[in-house]
């Protein structure tokens, strides 16, 4: 049976980093005009959720997740009035809007924080987490953008220590303080009052800590941080009341952010008659290829494909018969996912972009783009610690040179695993500084645009990593049975190919997925039963095989039929 079609299970979510999509100023700085610019570019590629960073007002430590005014729009992007004409642009074309929630901290430059710090008595004093200083210096805490780790920061107006499990300029709002929730309610009513379709999440899990602030165990390591810092034990509690208070009165979807929390969990947050989100991103994957110590460090081993599979493997089966998952290989937060999950040489570029493309539209689940996977922008890899933007680069830099490590080392690392891979500005075209601006971007653009990575070049060829994104998201659309259809995996232990069936009442597919640079010949077992094919999509040559037993698969090949 057909489970009930919610708009967002059937959507096809693309993300934009607005920084980085397209500058209508000239100031190097992407922008909301710029994006009203290309609504009808976001129409044509098939997506039909839009997933918009942080565009409120904000000092940029950490690009918008540092939020000063959460109703207002930063200067820098433009005014509510372009915010209201990109909404209603995208309503007409009927897409919807889902904006970034970030209510785990706010800025430090942020009213509320303004006032709290002032004095001990101020009103707005309990919408922080304060540790006075005659209590002694507060348990270890660690931080992810300081450059000591530390996550309380000391200060003198009121000799006390506040926390921020982010950047000192990002300090955690108190939710355990009612009046502070009842704020953040009304501030989501606002933009769901405007028509906006939902909200992203910012590390939902942390917004709950243990406020007794106990001392960690001696052998606490910072990468130990989900134990403290997930997962605290008022979350469900406050999220029911989210739900209640604000989201059960509008037809609106929610993902939360959600490092840390394990499977076994899941249906905790999901489970529709629990009444708390639609979905959330799990991070199991994104931690396949780092350092199991440290999640910013590169696996030197890689990842095997019997590990990738696998985990979607346990996630589907999560969401078999409540809640829904979303998938995702790449966001602002993570390298490029041609050059993570597939390969960025040449002659793989583009069937590794096109493979994971398939991938993500045929699995069960929500999935979600990033702006550029369409055109399979790769990572940059910058050589120096000078052309880097990202606070979690730079400040991690200072950490390591202040402890006399390896600097090489750690620049060698970030040419994969640093987030400015995936924040350089869009490729529009060939033109200088690629057709996201008239002068010198914020960040430097990658300079592939010129070998054929960007939309002009793509739209022009039929055979483009754009055009098959497009007959891709049509594909989608067109078959429920990708959508809501079961799915089954075959050889969970083959480590080239990826092979699953998806199917619904009668009808059936196969997705047979080459993640090698070798070919490879894929026999199906007998236990699929079937009579013949019916080739639906693939993104190379394919031999015409009346065996329907035995396809070959070039590398990155992939391959989506349906089972007769
Ligand atoms: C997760 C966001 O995706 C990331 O970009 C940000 O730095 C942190 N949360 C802090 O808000």
């Amino acid at each position: 049976m057909v489970q009930s079609g919610n708009w967002w299970k059937e959507g096809i979510v693309y993300q934009i980093y607005p920084r980085s999509f397209n500058d209508t100023t000239g100031n190097g700085v992407g922008d909301i005009r710029g994006i009203i610019e290309k609504l009808d570019y976001i129409k044509s590629i098939g997506v039909n959720i839009i997933w918009l960073n942080p565009v409120y007002e904000s000092p940029n430590d950490d690009n918008g997740y540092d939020i000063s005014d959460y109703q207002n729009i930063m200067s820098e992007f433009g005014t509510m009035d372009d915010f209201d004409e990109l909404l209603a642009g995208l309503h007409a074309r009927g897409l919807k809007l889902v904006m970034d929630l970030v209510v785990n901290h706010s800025s430090d430059e942020h009213e509320w924080f303004q006032q709290s710090k002032s004095s001990r008595e101020n009103k707005y004093r309990d919408y922080y987490h304060w540790w006075p200083a005659e209590k002694g210096i507060p348990p270890k805490r660690w931080s992810y953008f300081d450059v000591e780790s530390n996550a309380w920061k000391y200060d003198e107006q009121t000799d006390a220590y506040y926390l921020h499990y982010f950047s000192v300029k990002q300090p955690d709002l108190k939710w355990e303080n009612p009046d502070m929730r009842n704020d953040v309610y009304t501030m989501m009513k606002f933009w769901f009052d405007k028509g906006v379709d939902g909200f992203r999440m910012d590390v939902i899990p942390f917004i709950s800590k243990d406020t007794t602030y106990p001392e960690l165990a001696a052998d606490a390591k910072p990468e130990d941080f989900v134990a403290f810092y997930a997962n605290g034990p008022k979350l469900h509690t406050y999220l029911k009341e989210m739900n209640d208070e604000v989201l059960s009165k509008y037809d609106v979807m929610t993902v939360g952010e959600a490092p840390g929390i394990a499977v076994e969990n899941a249906l905790d947050f999901v489970d529709e008659e629990r009444k708390e989100l639609n979905m959330f991103f799990h991070f199991d994957l994104m931690s396949l290829d780092r350092d199991p110590d440290e999640v910013f460090t590169m696996n030197k081993n890689g990842w095997k494909l019997s590990e990738f599979k696998k985990i979607h493997t346990i996630w589907d089966q999560a969401f078999a018969n409540k809640g829904w998952g979303s998938m995702y290989l790449s966001n602002h937060d993570f390298p490029r996912s041609v050059s993570r999950w597939g390969n960025d040489h040449p002659d793989f570029w583009r069937n590794s972009a096109t493979l994971l493309h398939t991938f993500l539209l045929t699995m069960r689940g929500t999935p979600y783009f990033y702006f550029g996977d369409e055109i399979g922008m790769t990572n940059i890899r910058f050589e120096s610690i000078e052309e880097y933007r990202d606070i979690n680069t730079i400040n991690k830099y200072k950490q390591l040179k202040s402890q006399g490590k390896d600097l090489e080392a750690f620049i060698e690392n970030e040419k994969e695993a640093a987030r400015d891979n995936a924040r350089t500005p869009m490729q529009w075209d060939e033109t200088e500084y690629a057709g996201f601006s008239t002068s010198k971007p914020w960040i430097q653009i990658n300079k592939n645009y010129l070998n054929g990575v960007s939309v002009s070049t793509q739209e022009k060829d039929p055979y483009s990593v754009l055009n098959y994104f497009k007959q891709m998201t049509a594909v989608r659309k067109a078959n429920k049975a990708l959508i809501y259809g079961e799915y089954q995996i075959i050889d969970e232990t083959h480590e080239q190919i990826y092979a699953y069936t998806r199917t619904l009442n009668d009808e059936r597919f196969l997705v047979l997925l080459n993640f090698s640079t070798e070919s490879s010949v894929f026999t199906l077992p007998s236990s699929v039963n079937y009579n013949a094919t019916k080739l639906i999509i693939s993104n190379d040559r394919v031999k015409d095989d009346k065996t329907y037993k035995e396809f070959l698969l070039l590398p990155y090949q992939a391959l989506v039929y349906k089972l007769l």
